[in-house]
């Protein structure tokens, strides 16, 4: 059984400041026993990763602390990039890589995804790669032929157990923070054939075993619809997860 995985991208928001006070407020408003049933990780600015790592520590918080990407190299001349390395010694969980946002403003290649992939697993931290496509891709028909090239293209040499482990999510590019929704049949339908190929290529128990989160506009008011989806088995939430309650109620619905 896949245990849903609920992340808030908070993206360029939130200084480390604001970023302590909506996890104490996520902590008082979550109730200890949604935990049983669903993971809920949050992915701060890089400047907030140690404000928050440090009140998850001390409170012995059952929230996984993310990050919304990193360089591929341990150490070097990258001025400006963050080390796999720096994350893991901060205890980082999860490492969102391939966001569309990276690959179509800071020109990530699907090579530059792939190498990320194999660092964040090789410092014992998990990717959520992310794929999707673009409104015009969608509207040509290439959805599928997209999405599942940069599933194949980031995931290439990763190992069967490797793939089993991680995440996808599949975040149609048209969706994010448009306040458009792919319907959860449509997403549905993208996150079906992404296990497939994943069933193809890496066996059968990493396609079941693979965690596929569904991100772009999601809310408290689409989530249960996505989430009783076969295929769905979380969410990368941006804009929704600036707001404490409304984050809470997400993860509250997922949780069922
Ligand atoms: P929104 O939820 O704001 O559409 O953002 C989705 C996203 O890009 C999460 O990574």
């Amino acid at each position: 059984m896949r245990r849903p995985l609920i992340s808030g991208n908070w993206k360029m928001n939130l200084n480390h400041y604001e970023a302590i006070t909506i996890v104490q407020k996520l902590v008082y408003t979550i109730p200890n026993e949604t935990y049983e049933t669903v993971d809920v990780s949050v992915h701060p600015p890089f400047t907030d990763i140690r404000s928050v790592q440090t009140v998850i520590e001390a409170d012995s918080l059952d929230i996984f602390l993310g990050a919304q990407h990193c360089h591929w190299d341990d150490h070097g001349a990258y001025t400006g990039e963050i080390s796999p390395v720096f994350l893991a010694k901060l205890d980082v969980d999860y490492v969102v890589c391939g966001h569309s946002e990276r690959r179509e403003l800071f020109g990530e290649t699907d090579e530059m995804v792939a190498a990320k992939v194999e660092a964040i697993l090789r410092h014992e931290m998990l990717p959520i790669m992310c794929v999707g496509e673009t409104l015009d891709e969608r509207e040509a028909g290439v959805t599928e032929d997209k999405v599942l090239a940069q599933v194949r293209a980031g995931l290439a040499d990763r190992s069967a157990e490797q793939v089993a482990s991680l995440v996808i999510a599949y975040e149609p590019i048209w969706a994010i923070g448009t306040g458009r929704t792919a319907t959860a049949d449509d997403a549905q339908a993208v996150c079906a054939a992404i296990r497939s190929v994943v069933s193809t290529d890496w066996g059968s128990d990493a396609g079941a075993a693979v965690r596929i989160q569904y991100g772009g506009s999601v809310k408290s008011g689409n989530t249960t619809e996505l989430m009783a989806m076969p295929d769905i088995d979380g969410a990368l939430v941006g804009g929704a997860s600036l707001d404490a309650d409304e984050f809470a109620r997400i993860v509250q619905f997922a949780a069922g």
